[in-house]
Parts: structure tokens; sequence; C-alpha cells
């Protein structure tokens, strides 16, 4: 059952790098880290977030890279060729099985974005007052038409990269549209800092009010920090794999991990200012970013054309993130039902497509795939890919490949301590205290 893939590997180390942060950068920092911090009280959330990152989500994503890199061989080749007979390849099966349930709503977040730079495009946007943009996100949103439409085409794309072989494509477009995506970014922020009425904003996103965090905003930090850095279900894995031998393993770890947090907190920076400035409550969920973001553009001069560039860039990010989930699916396929990478990529869309369907036309369904994922799935595979390290490749095999091409990990023993015991029990914890509170017997509320 081992993959039949050719051996690939990206060019250089920035695209390397840019390939995983464009994996990284996603819907997860724009759209859903504002959201999610909205709902769970702004500043401790964040506080508790930086925490998570380094402290539990680094160590995993190192991990991946390293057990990729190892084995050469995209996810489930990976644990079949590290482990072969044992379980463990049952780590592989769980992480293609979460990017088919993630795809299925991350297609119709991506779909919502190329609408929006379609409505800005032709100006039905910058007509609009405030009610009337939030009536827009609520009426398209809630249309099962005009979201499978705009998902079609979102997934089209995707599966037309993949089928085409991603790699070069991969890696040559993110080092391009990672940076204008950043400074974008720090423009509409810069816009939206200096808005009446930003600084509620700021102190709701500085100012932290630790009664607000709950075991659920803890349960919702460790589940973001993994949706975002794209962990816990095999992608960077797999881009390890096509990492080179001659790269820093642990510094790209880190490269990423802090772009990653960087892009996230900057979305922040420019949400939460314009939400308080337009009496937009922060707690409202997935249409945040759709509501706020088009109040901010009407607000500037040249506002269309930013906003169609904005979404546009949107659009990109949510392709590169959704081009490493169908790659996963799509190298599974293949290897599995011996099928070319054309027709694994045909045959692994239409299937998303249509289950996708679910999620339009049920947003229960799209909030429920939504969490699962990022709050069960993610955390449940991180655990699993965590006590692969102590349990079966080992301390030795593990420093040898970080440090393989000749630089010392100076803190490698931190990374493998937090590895061995700190992210499991931390894991393991938040889980089991969710679960409790849930119950009604909560044990830190
Ligand atoms: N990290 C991506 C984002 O923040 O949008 C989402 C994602 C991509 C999650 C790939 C998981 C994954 F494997």
């Amino acid at each position: 059952m081992k993959e039949n893939i050719a051996k690939e590997g990206f060019n250089s180390k920035i695209g390397a790098i840019a390939a995983a942060a464009g994996s990284a950068v996603g819907l997860g920092n724009v759209w859903r880290f504002p959201y999610v911090l909205g709902q769970n009280g702004g500043a401790a959330f964040l506080l508790v977030y930086v925490l998570f990152m380094l402290l539990i989500a680094l160590p995993v994503l190192m991990s991946e890279f390293s057990i990729g890199r190892k084995a050469g061989l995209p996810v489930l080749g990976a644990f079949q060729t590290l482990a072969p007979g044992k379980k463990w390849y049952l780590i592989g099966f769980a992480g293609v099985l979460c990017a088919f349930v993630i795809l299925f709503y991350y297609n119709i977040v991506s779909g919502w974005t190329l609408m929006y730079a379609y409505l800005s495009a032709t100006g039905q946007l910058a007509s609009l007052d405030e009610s009337q943009i939030n009536q827009t996100f609520e009426q398209s949103s809630q249309d099962p038409v005009t979201c499978i439409f705009w998902m079609v085409l979102m997934l089209g794309a995707t599966g037309f990269v993949v089928a085409r072989g991603v790699e070069k494509g991969i890696e040559q477009y993110s080092k391009i549209l990672m940076p204008i995506l950043l400074i974008l970014i720090i423009v509409v922020c810069i816009r939206s800092l200096t808005l009446d009425g930003a600084s509620d904003g700021i102190s709701f996103l500085l100012s932290p009010d630790f009664s607000k965090l709950t075991p659920r905003a803890l349960f919702e930090a460790l589940g973001q920090a993994f949706f975002s850095l794209s962990i816990g279900m095999g992608t960077m894995t797999t881009y390890g794999s096509y990492i080179s031998k001659k790269q820093n393993l642990p510094q790209a770890a880190l490269s990423v991990a802090l772009l990653d947090f960087f892009i996230a907190f900057l979305c922040g920076l420019m949400i939460f200012p314009c939400a308080f400035a337009f009496g937009i409550n922060p707690g409202q969920g997935a249409g945040l970013v759709f509501v706020t973001l088009p109040n901010i553009f009407n607000k500037m001069a040249m506002g269309q054309i930013f906003s169609v560039v904005f979404f546009l860039l949107l659009v990109v990010a949510a392709l590169t993130s959704s081009i490493s989930l169908l790659e996963v699916v799509v190298t599974f396929v293949k290897s599995q039902f011996g099928l070319k990478r054309r027709m694994s990529t045909l045959v692994s869309s239409i299937t998303i497509g249509i289950l996708g369907i679910g999620c339009a036309v049920s947003p229960t369904l799209f909030d429920f795939f939504d969490k699962i994922s990022a709050n069960v799935l993610l955390p449940l595979g991180a655990f699993f890919i965590v006590l692969f390290i102590p349990l079966r490749l080992g301390k030795k095999a593990v420093r040898e490949e970080m440090e393989a091409n000749g630089t010392p990990f100076k803190l490698f023993n931190v990374y493998y301590f937090l590895t061995k015991y700190i992210v499991p029990l931390a894991i393991l914890l938040i889980f089991t205290n969710s679960i409790l509170s849930w119950m009604g017997y909560g044990l830190f509320d």
C-alpha cells in the first residue's frame, strides 16, 4: 500500500517556507481567527493562543516536518515506511479523512471570497450602506445555489492546479503572492486603525479580561492553533517530505509559525478596530470578515480597487491552503486505487463537491464540520503524531533528522521534552476538561 509518488522537492529554502506558509496562511488567519477570537473574548484568548502556538503547535509542526522528511513520502506512505506493519499508518488514514472533511466547508468559504471579489469588481458593494452590507452577507451565504455556484468554481480551480502537479505551481505562486497579501493587509490595517472609534477595537485585542477564559476558550484556542498551522492531519508531513536535507528544519518550522501568527495578529488589527468603529458585534461568528471589510473599503480612497485586490488575494490564500488539503486526498486516492493523478483529482473533487453541498444547504452542518475538524480531529491527530516521535521514531533518529544539514539544534532537549510530555498531556487535559464541562463537571470553570 505504499504511495507511488515520484520524488519531488522544493527548489529553494525560501520556496519551501513560502509553500508551507502558503498552506498555513489562509482563511484560518483572515476569516476564522478574528471570528473565533471575537467569540471568545479578545485579548485573553490571544495570549493563550500565543502560548499554545509556541509550546504546543510549533513542536507538532517540527515533528511533522521531521517525519515527512525522514520518510521522504507523503503522510500515509511516511507512517507505513517508518513503522512497517504497525497500526501507526492509521494516523495517515485519519489525516486523509480530516482533509476531506475540512474541504467540505473550506471550499464554501473560499467561494464566498471569490463572490466578494466579484461583487467588489462589479461595484455592487461600493454603493451599500452598513446594514445593506450585513444583509448581503446573510442573504448570499444562506442561499444554497449561490454558495454551490461559487464553491464549484473554487473547487474547480483547486482541482485544476492539483491535477497538473502542484509543486512548482505552489512554490512559485507562494513566493510572489504571500508578500503581496502581507502588504495589503498592512495597508488595510492602517486604514482600520485610523478610523474614528478604533480604540475600542484595539483594547478588545490588547487588554485581557481573564474572566472570559472558559474551558471552551482554551479548547477553541488549541483547535485554532492547529487549524491555522495546518497541523494534526499530515499536510505538513507531506510538505516535510518535499523539504531538502540541506535545509534547517527547526528554523523553517519557526519561520512558518511566526509568519502565520503575525498575519493572524495583523488580521485582528485589521478587523476589530473597524468592527467597533461601525458597531458590528465582534462575536457575530462566520460573517465577521465579510461584514467588516466592505465597510472599511467603502471608507477608503480608491476603496473599490483595494477591495477587489484584497478579496482576490484572499482567494489565492484560500487556494494555496485548499491545494495542500486536496493534495493529501489526491495522493491517497492515487495510491489506494492505482489511479492517475488527473483521474484521482477528478474523483476526489467530485466527491468533495457533492458532499460539500450538505454544508451549503445547512448552516448547522457547516458549523459542525468547522468545529469538529479544528477542535476534535486535528488535536487528536496531533496527539498521535507527537506520540509517534518518542514511541516509534526515537530521540536519536528525530535529532539526526532535525540536524541533517549539519547545524546543531540548540533547543532540541526543550523540543523533545515538550513533544514527549507537555504536548500530549496538554491536549488530553484540555480535551477532557472541555468534554467534562459540556457534561456539567468542568474542572476549571
Ligand atoms: N491552515 C489553513 C488556514 O489557516 O486557512 C487551513 C488548513 C490547510 C488546515 C491545510 C489544515 C490543512 F491541512
